[in-house]
């Protein structure tokens, strides 16, 4: 029995961008505080660039780096050869500190590798058409249920107003 919850959490343009030019594409204070609130005491499993793109671990999680790289190290992470591996030891850590929730945060080459064994998604929907060069693909509704939406109101410091959707994968029948 399968007990641990593998979610996915992303902040997408209408138009499907998640990044451009290895940052993200806008600045959005409202989406980092529900980002935060939602990854915070789990493990979080990301992709070498996102994680040099951040800069450096994220406080209160088990920030797990993947990397084909055996000799990256940074202070902070734990590095992985695989999202399969990622995952397994996000699933160890995650016991030891009781979480019940695994959250994969990108970037798109990650989101596209775990996606199949994704069970929830947080996905900000960033209500703006912006460019970019880092996507994520439309998710197909016969496979995803909606089950919450929260409107995040645009403040002084978010470029855009976004909505928060929370999707989870469908249950195949018996
Ligand atoms: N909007 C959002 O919610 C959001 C969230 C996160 C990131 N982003 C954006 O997305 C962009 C980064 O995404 P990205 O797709 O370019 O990079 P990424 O997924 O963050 O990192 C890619 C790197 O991760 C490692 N990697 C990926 N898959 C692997 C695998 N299966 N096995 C082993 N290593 C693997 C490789 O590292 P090595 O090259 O070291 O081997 C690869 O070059 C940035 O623009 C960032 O700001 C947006």
């Amino acid at each position: 029995m399968n007990d641990m919850t593998v979610s996915l959490i992303v902040a997408v343009s209408e138009n499907g961008v998640i990044g451009r030019a290895g940052g993200l594409p806008w600045r959005l204070s409202s989406d980092l505080k529900t980002f935060r609130r939602l990854t915070m005491d789990k493990p979080i499993v990301m992709g070498r660039k996102t994680f040099q793109s951040i800069g450096k671990p994220l406080d209160g999680r088990d920030n797990i780096v993947v990397t084909r790289d055996p000799t990256f190290e940074a202070p902070g992470i734990s590095t992985c050869e695989s999202v399969a591996d990622a995952l397994t030891l996000a699933r160890v850590l995650a016991k030891t500190r009781g979480a019940e929730e695994i959250m994969v945060i990108g970037g798109a080459e990650v989101y596209e590798r775990a996606f199949s064994v994704a069970d929830r998604i947080y996905l900000t929907r960033v209500h703006a058409e912006v460019e970019g060069d880092r996507h994520f693909a439309p998710l197909d509704a016969a496979e995803w249920r909606e089950t919450s939406r929260e409107a995040l109101p645009q403040g002084p410091k978010d470029d855009h107003a976004s909505t928060l959707f929370v999707y989870d994968r469908q249950k195949q029948d018996a």
